[in-house]
């Protein structure tokens, strides 16, 4: 049986009422009827979820997501959105740990494990994402590095967990990692999983960073990636319509 693909878009801080509906209308036109093996996860900004909430009720191929959360229900948390409502919205998953939020706003380890926590106990799906600088890269520290974020962010109590592997250095820039690099960072991932949280039965292992519709089919065929986590070709109705294609 053909593997299970997994494509989250992280549509970050981008796209408006009508132009987040025209790509969940065009994902529905390519991918119309229920394919048991193809999972299409959004991830819009906030403000976005109330209004495409109505579009996933049903279970389907596809799934809302949110690309943050707070680690507590509510509170005096100025600027923060809680995981009550994103719940309420039909959410299903919730991206922790974002590069992004972790170099501009300086989130910690330790914040994106409180975070899962509480993921986890909303009985919503974590991703977790993970990645190294280009510096760790080159002193060839990045196992280490890898090993440390998954350890401190992954909370005792999950179960099932997502990790994205985006290396920071391949975020926006259009430089992806080999195959071989790839494939020796899945295999890590699973290790260090397996060795240090036995309870997680279902873990899933997912690439980010400068996937495009030229290189998409390439990644998702390596044995332990189950998916892709994309951010600006998910945005490009061109390049996302090419992706969506060769999915089915
Ligand atoms: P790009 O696909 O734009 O490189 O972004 C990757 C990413 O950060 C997805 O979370």
């Amino acid at each position: 049986m053909k593997k299970e693909t997994i494509f989250i878009a992280n549509w970050k801080m981008n796209l408006n009422i009508h132009t987040s509906e025209k790509l969940i209308s065009v994902s529905r036109e390519i991918i119309h009827e229920n394919k048991k093996n193809i999972k299409i996860i959004f991830c819009p900004q906030f403000l976005l979820i109330p209004n495409l909430s109505r579009f996933f009720v049903r279970n389907s191929n596809f799934y809302l997501g949110a690309q943050d959360c707070h680690y507590n229900v509510n509170g005096a948390f100025t600027g923060d959105s809680s995981i009550d409502l994103l719940k309420k919205f039909n959410c299903k998953y919730i991206i922790s740990g974002h590069s992004e939020r972790r170099t501009v706003y300086k989130e910690l380890s330790d914040d994106v494990c409180k975070k899962i926590n509480l993921i986890n106990e909303f009985s919503l799906l974590p991703v977790l994402c993970i990645g190294e600088s280009i510096e760790d890269r080159k002193n060839k520290n990045y196992l280490n590095f890898l090993s440390k974020q998954i350890l401190d962010s992954i909370p005792e109590n999950t179960k099932q967990l997502l990790i994205a592997y985006e290396p920071i250095w391949s975020i926006g820039t259009g430089i992806i990692p080999s195959v071989e690099e790839i494939e020796e960072i899945s295999d890590f991932i699973k290790f260090c999983v397996n060795k240090n949280f036995p309870d997680i039965q279902d873990l899933k292992i997912l690439y980010g960073g400068s996937v495009n519709s030229s290189n998409f089919e390439k990644i998702i065929t390596i044995s332990n990636i189950n998916g892709c986590l994309v951010g600006g070709s998910s945005i490009n109705e061109e390049e996302y319509v090419k992706m969506l294609k060769k999915l089915i």
